[in-house]
């Protein structure tokens, strides 16, 4: 099988493919990446079965030759950060809204099967009282430019699989953790503030609640969604793993020796969604899904244990992420 994977050299996309290379024999894979400021080649094993082609899915010749030649699309590719699109959401309306839509309008042409990757920001989000959980029936309800953007690429992934019959199947994941990913997230730039001695950054209280997944969990839940899921269906994946954002942070610094309130709050995320959670009944029943990371507190030392090993990897992005911070006062 040939596979296409937009955006494979980002944080999930990298790691989908070595998780393809590990685990799908029958898997080449072309990865269409522009190497945006997220994007990093160096993510990207040196195989045989993958080859990288520099590229922007919003470009139609480009997306319509390189879908032709394919089976499958993983469409990963997006700017990803709400903070970025706090600052200027357009990337994001140029990326997200009219990137996915070349590469429908190509699926559509020649006949090929999509799954879209996509985020539970879109639901908006919980009270943290709030017994519920998102499900693939809550109604959709973004707060951010980066989330609206994420919403409207849903919606016409749905109302191309009914107005045009593709095949294409959506997935909808909690906040991920893992090794590769950018140091403009909330816990690798912690782990990497405390590598670099700078004191880890608390938006607001620190109250807000993300659903971690580890990254190899979700990327096995998108190869069971391609094999086993219903064309037009939307599958929520999450592993169960609600924390605040003032436990984590207390938790990279004691398992990385340091006092658990060496942390500056800093101002809060203009509209930051409380708390996200995720029902994944559907996966898990349907589908027969089950997550392989189930202790937090491991993943995280192993993704500790990434960062300091891969400095090189993270060196170049750390200054101008936390200039980008710098001027954004976090
Ligand atoms: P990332 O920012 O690490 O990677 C995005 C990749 O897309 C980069 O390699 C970048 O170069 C590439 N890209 C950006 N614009 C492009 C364009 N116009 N053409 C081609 N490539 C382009 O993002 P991530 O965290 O790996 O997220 C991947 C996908 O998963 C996104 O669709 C995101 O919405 C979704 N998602 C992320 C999370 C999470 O916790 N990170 C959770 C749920 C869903
Ligand atoms: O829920 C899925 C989403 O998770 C994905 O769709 C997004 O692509 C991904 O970036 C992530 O979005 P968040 O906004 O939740 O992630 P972020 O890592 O930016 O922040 C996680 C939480 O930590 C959030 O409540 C904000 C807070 N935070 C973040 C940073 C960078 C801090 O307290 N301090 C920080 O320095």
């Amino acid at each position: 099988m040939k596979a296409l994977v937009t955006g494979g050299a980002g944080f999930i996309g990298s790691n989908f493919v070595r998780l393809t290379l590990a685990e799908r024999p029958d898997v080449e894979m072309t990865v269409l990446d522009a190497l945006t400021y997220a994007g990093n080649e160096a993510s990207l094993p040196d195989d045989d079965r993958v080859t990288l082609v520099k590229g922007d899915i919003a470009e139609p010749e480009l997306v319509q030759d390189l879908v032709a030649e394919h089976d499958l699309v993983v469409h990963f590719a997006a700017e990803s950060h709400n903070d970025n699109s706090l600052d200027n959401p357009w990337p994001f309306i140029q990326t997200n809204i009219i990137g996915t839509y070349q590469l429908l309008e190509a699926v559509r042409r020649h006949g090929k099967k999509l799954h879209h990757i996509s985020t539970d920001e879109v639901y908006g989000d919980l009270e943290l009282d709030d017994p519920a959980k998102f499900t693939a029936e809550t109604p959709y309800n973004p707060s951010s430019p980066y989330s609206s953007s994420k919403a409207a690429s849903d919606l016409l992934v749905r109302a191309w699989v009914r107005s045009f019959k593709i095949e294409a199947t959506i997935s909808n994941c909690s906040n991920n953790y893992g090794p590769a990913q950018h140091v403009e997230k909330f816990i690798p730039r912690q782990i990497t503030n405390v590598l670099d001695g700078i004191r880890p950054k608390l938006y607001g209280k620190g109250e807000n609640v993300r659903d971690w997944i580890h990254v190899d969990d979700h990327n096995r839940a998108v190869w069971t969604i391609i094999d086993k899921g219903v064309s037009g269906e939307t599958y929520l994946i999450g592993a169960d793993g609600e924390m605040d954002n003032k436990s984590v942070i207390e938790m990279i610094l004691e398992q990385m020796g340091q006092a658990p309130d060496a942390y500056d709050h800093v101002s809060d995320r203009p509209g930051h969604d409380m708390r996200y959670a995720i029902d994944s009944s559907k996966l898990r029943e349907e589908l027969g899904w089950e997550p392989m990371y189930k202790d937090f507190a491991a993943g995280l030392a192993a993704t500790i244990a990434w960062y300091r090993d891969n400095e090189p990897w993270w060196r170049a992005k750390k200054l101008e992420t936390e200039m980008k911070y710098e001027r954004l006062g976090r």
